[in-house]
């Protein structure tokens, strides 16, 4: 089969020396590396694969290497719909493709409604305001500490250690940092969420399946709360601990798969996701945020972390979700499976 990698590589970001971008701009984005090791994978299957990029000459290279199917994991350049943009392209051009749809990845990326779509699951999330402007900070209660992030992204951007702020003085600073960095994304002020950390990976569809549940701790303060921002996030092999399987009992582990699954299908997921929760300390689950395009790079990325942990290594897993994707359309699954 022809297929396509689409993605956004950290040198793409567009670079303009009138406008002043935060220093995490690219963070999201991938380094070569990980579309060559996807493009690896897919070719020992026997496939010809193209790197088509992520910008609008994906269309042009689309029809000049006949593409059938494309390995989405572009993440956008802009705004709360930048990872449902690829996708939409692909649904308008009628080419199949990896991953979630152009719905479901700008619906997960605004926390904020994929935190009302919790609540309506009856599903805890911690308590949460919406800021467009500084004015609105009279708005938020007396109920420190809160967890202050822009409301749509991801890999850590915007978030600090000092994202926890314990009085009114730092809240107004971090929203500040974040309304003079991130313009145009209004800010995410939480509840504090103490306790233990925990990701849950899902792969499949008709039915979804639990793929795993990793606790993420820090190295070597063991009984201090786990914060992944970036400065941890940037130094994961010194300070993170990832304990797969999580140690947690059989009666959470419960609790916690019925609701990574419940928001999949409920936010109509594909293929594969990692759902980010918190778990304080009297045990009560409260969910942060759905990565329906969680990183895949070969050697960092909590999915790919949870995978081998789990003793499935990265070409099984790149494996396993382009015949997941694949599967959902059967005319190219069987053509694929002749080959
Ligand atoms: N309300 C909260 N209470 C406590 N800690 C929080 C809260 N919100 C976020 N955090 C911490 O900040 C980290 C990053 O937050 P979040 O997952 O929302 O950001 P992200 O950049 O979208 O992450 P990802 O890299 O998974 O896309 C969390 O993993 C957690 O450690
Ligand atoms: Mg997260």
């Amino acid at each position: 089969m022809r297929i396509g990698i689409t993605y956004n590589l950290k040198s793409d970001l567009p670079i303009s020396s009138s406008v002043s971008v935060p220093e995490d701009a690219a963070e999201e984005f991938d380094h070569p590396e990980t579309i060559e090791a996807i493009q690896e994978v897919l070719s020992k299957e026997g496939h010809e694969v193209h790197l088509l990029g992520g910008d609008l000459r994906v269309v042009e290279k689309i029809k000049e290497f006949g593409i059938e199917f494309v390995f989405n994991i572009a993440e956008g350049f802009q705004g709360r719909n930048r990872e449902a943009h690829i996708p939409a392209l692909l649904e308008l051009l009628g080419i199949p493709y990896s991953g979630s749809d152009p719905l479901g990845l700008a619906l997960t990326l605004d926390k904020a409604l994929a935190k009302r779509i919790a609540l309506s699951l009856w599903i805890l999330t911690p308590k949460f305001w919406v800021l467009d402007e500084l004015r609105s900070l009279c708005e938020i209660p007396d109920q420190f500490p809160f967890f202050v992030k822009p409301l749509w992204e991801g890999s850590s951007k915007g978030i600090r250690f000092s994202s926890r702020v314990e009085n009114r003085e730092q809240l107004e600073k971090e929203v500040k940092r974040l309304f003079d960095n991130y313009t145009r994304v209004p800010v995410l002020v939480e509840e504090y969420i103490p306790g233990r950390e925990l990701t849950v990976a899902v792969i499949g569809n008709e039915p979804p399946e639990i793929f795993g549940i990793m606790e993420l701790e820090f190295k070597n303060q063991k009984n201090k709360d786990f914060c992944y921002s970036l400065e941890v996030k940037r130094s994961w092999q010194d300070t993170v601990a990832y304990q797969f399987p999580a140690a947690i009992s059989r009666e959470a582990a419960q609790i916690l798969e019925r609701h990574a699954l419940d928001l999949f299908k409920t936010f109509r997921l594909r293929d594969m996701a990692r759902f980010d929760f918190r778990m304080n300390p009297d045990g009560k689950f409260y969910f942060l945020e759905v990565n329906p395009l969680p990183g895949l790079s070969p050697d960092s990325g909590d999915f790919v972390i949870l995978a081998k942990k789990k003793g499935v290594s990265y070409s099984v897993l790149i494996s396993r979700i382009f015949q997941t994707a694949l599967g959902r359309y059967p005319s190219l699954f069987q053509a694929n499976k002749q080959v």
